[in-house]
């Protein structure tokens, strides 16, 4: 279903003002996202680096794994914006770790994945479209 353009600009404000928290001091690449679970909360996340690199987290993960960790279990959309030194010229679109992590939590046809890079630009994915023929829960069932 599609969402309301008010409910979508609360995401990416509330997403872009993640990138204020954003610790990147090895690429640069400042990253913010919003997430909506179905009862309408919703959890913010940053990307995270590390000195050892592997151990850095996206914002997308950090966001999910802050909402799991409090009982979250079911989701609505994701906003995630970025870009180097945090301006937003094109879309971060989340990378294969995180749409998989998604694809624990969320119907790959219901969940939306809104990628923006301000108000006036944004687009509205599905993981099904970002994530084609996933392996999920579904399969070990
Ligand atoms: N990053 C995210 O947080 N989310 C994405 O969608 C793409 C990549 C982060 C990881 C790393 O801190 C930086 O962006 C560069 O890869």
């Amino acid at each position: 279903m599609n969402m309301e353009k008010a409910l979508a600009e609360k995401l990416i404000d509330m997403a872009a003002a993640q990138l204020a928290y954003s610790y990147a001091p090895y690429s640069h690449f400042k990253v913010g996202a919003a997430l909506l679970t179905r009862e309408g909360k919703i959890y913010t996340g940053c990307n995270i680096e590390n000195a050892a690199y592997t151990p850095t987290n996206c914002a997308e993960r950090t966001a999910f794994f802050k909402a799991v960790s409090e009982g979250e279990r079911s989701f609505r959309a994701i906003c995630v914006v970025g870009g180097k030194d945090g301006i937003l010229t094109e879309y971060a679109a989340p990378c294969g770790v995180c749409r998989q992590v998604m694809m624990e939590f969320c119907h790959p046809d219901e969940f939306q994945i809104i990628l923006a890079t301000g108000r006036e630009h944004y687009e509205t994915f599905t993981l099904r479209q970002l994530l084609p023929l996933g392996f999920g829960p579904d399969n070990l069932a």
